[in-house]
């Protein structure tokens, strides 16, 4: 393995390790499932004595490490999911970056664990994207798709906060998601998240709860589930790995982001995008009622889930204790439709980027 010491900025060093063949020739771009093909490179930072070190790019592999890690036993254990596009004009932008790191420190926070610096990880993206530049693909509709994760490292098994944590940047190339439109199982036994738990945090065990509930679905023949509250049930929160965002008589309306719901940085992005277009939007509590009556009324006209994996995709079917509800074909729902495209256009630096959301390396 080469070794040499890359100064990223006058604030970081970097100790970069190349790994000694590239895995690319070998890998098939036309055939990526998610998240099973990493790039040639992954970023590494150490905490401990109450700062972080020991930064550096490496090639991707296992982490030695202690079967007694707290991360393992307690769950103290955090990541991230955002990607960085192939720009027009060749240039890679990394979208919305920022947001991604400001809700990685509110989950590190809640679960005990040290916030990390915008330049760590900013910097950590860049140098790894830097190496790996040939692992951002330039074909429409694909991205690579950044994955930081932080967990604790003590081999201690009292229940604490641990004192020692990795960070680790991942990075995976993925191709397009063709969304078909999903049929969604409103929950009403399991929940996701309950006021004063960790909803709001992307947070592992958040997710291996929902794995039970989301495979129970799946056997009713359900491609995902809609969460609603731990409380009654009553009010509509998210969707599996997604926000959910309905058009009600012309009006985008979400249920709003409160302690037992992601805030997610695609939301954001549809709700500033739809108000810039001049349609109304409203973020409040929305009920299983309001919408199960209005899509037989005819006045929800379209159901989308939004996430950086999938952007929008669109809601075919509800079903709600055994009821089917089936919305409007998504052909005509020319609202999600026209903000996904506008989206997606800043995304591949296809019209400006007024917002200033796209992070060119
Ligand atoms: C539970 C949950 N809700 C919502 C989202 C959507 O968030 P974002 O748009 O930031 O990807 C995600 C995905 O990150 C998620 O895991």
């Amino acid at each position: 393995m080469q070794q040499s010491t890359t100064k990223m900025n006058e604030a970081l060093d970097i100790k970069v390790t190349k790994a000694q063949e590239s895995r690319l020739t070998g890998t098939d771009f036309s055939q990526l499932p998610f998240g099973k093909v990493f790039s040639d490179h992954m970023f590494i930072a150490e905490y401990d004595n109450e700062k972080w070190g020991n930064l550096q790019v490496l090639p991707f592999g296992p982490i030695p490490m202690s079967p007694a890690i707290s991360a393992l036993h307690y769950g103290q254990a955090i990541f991230e999911g955002m990607k960085a596009y192939r720009q027009e004009n060749g240039k890679i932008g990394v979208f919305r970056g920022n947001k991604n790191h400001e809700r990685f420190n509110r989950s590190a926070a809640r679960m005990s664990m040290p916030s990390i610096s915008s330049d760590i990880f900013m910097q950590g993206i860049a140098a790894l994207i830097e190496i790996d530049e040939k692992w951002v693909p330039s074909q429409d509709g694909y991205s690579l798709y950044i994955r930081p994760v932080m967990f604790a490292t003590d081999p201690y098994l009292g229940v604490r906060p641990s004192d020692k944590y990795t960070f680790a940047l991942l990075t995976t190339p993925t191709g397009p998601y063709y969304s078909k439109a999903l049929k969604v199982k409103i929950e009403t036994e399991f929940t996701r998240a309950d006021e004063g738990g960790v909803g709001f945090a992307k947070t592992a065990g958040n997710y291996a709860r929902s794995l039970y509930p989301f495979a129970e679905a799946q056997k009713e023949g359900y491609d995902q589930l809609i969460w609603t509250d731990a409380v009654s049930h009553e009010y509509i929160e998210e969707a599996g790995t997604a926000n959910l965002i309905f058009v009600i008589e012309g009006k985008l309306i979400t249920p709003s982001v409160r302690s037992t719901v992601l805030d997610g940085v695609t939301r954001d992005t549809i709700i500033t995008l739809a108000k810039k277009a001049g349609i109304e939007v409203e973020e409040r509590r929305v009920s299983v009622k309001e919408i199960l009556d209005g899509i037989e009324s005819g006045s929800v006209t379209d159901a989308f889930a939004a996430g950086t994996a999938a952007t929008v995709t669109p809601i075919g079917e509800i079903g709600y204790n055994g009821k089917i509800f089936t919305l409007p074909d998504p052909s005509t729902r020319t609202i999600s439709s026209g903000i996904a495209k506008t989206l997606n256009d800043i995304r591949y630096g296809l019209i400006p980027d007024e917002f200033g959301w796209n992070w060119i390396l």
